[in-house]
């Protein structure tokens, strides 16, 4: 069966998620970041949040992922009060695949169904050396809201980025 298309860029196909491509997507986490999660979590990810959970594909292969949760809690962007929060779990594009806005769009799509789901803002946590990844967060409106000193397990340090989301 095709699988629904949400949108394209060129050859690359942006779409849902499905079960079946979750093997794929850890295989990118594994080569791209440091921070791995057990097979459940990617399950029980997609099962509670399928809509924001989004693969590029390039000639039958996926690419690239967006993984990403609601959430309800303090604001990270207003001094005061709660609010209803995106958070992108983690992002990723095969190195080779890099450079052509597949980053850019699947963050873009993701935020689009989490207005939809009325969230306001939008998070994230990102190491501090990881330039590449900060440059694109802040051109897409995110701003550095806190440091979080030891967040990773190497010991690294995470600049909390967030953005409001106006519909
Ligand atoms: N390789 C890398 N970056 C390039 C390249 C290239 N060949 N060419 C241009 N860039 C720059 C550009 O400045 C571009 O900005 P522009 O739109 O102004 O030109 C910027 O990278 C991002 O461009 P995109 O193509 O939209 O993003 P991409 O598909 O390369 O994905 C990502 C960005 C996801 C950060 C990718 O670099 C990656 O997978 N990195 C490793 C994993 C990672 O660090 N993920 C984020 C961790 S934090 C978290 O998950 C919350
Ligand atoms: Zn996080």
């Amino acid at each position: 069966m095709q699988k629904a298309v949400l949108t394209r860029l060129g050859d690359v196909a942006i779409r849902r998620c499905e079960r079946e491509d979750i093997p794929a997507v850890i295989g990118i986490n594994a080569k791209t970041l440091p921070e791995h999660y057990s097979d459940y979590f990617y399950y029980e990810i997609l099962e509670d949040f399928p809509e924001t959970f989004l693969v590029a594909e390039l000639n039958e292969e996926v690419v690239g992922y967006i993984m990403c949760r609601i959430e309800y809690g303090f604001s990270n962007m207003k001094r005061f009060g709660l609010a209803k929060k995106g958070h992108v779990v983690s992002v990723a594009v095969l190195e080779e695949h890099r450079g052509k806005g597949i980053g850019t769009k699947v963050i873009q799509l993701a935020q689009e169904e989490m207005k939809r789901k009325t969230a306001k803002e939008c998070y994230l946590e990102v190491r501090v050396s990881n330039q590449e990844a900060i440059d694109l967060y802040q051109k897409l409106g995110y701003k550095v809201t806190s440091r979080l000193e030891g967040y990773y397990r190497d010991g690294e340090p995470a600049y909390l980025m967030a953005t409001l989301m106006d519909s």
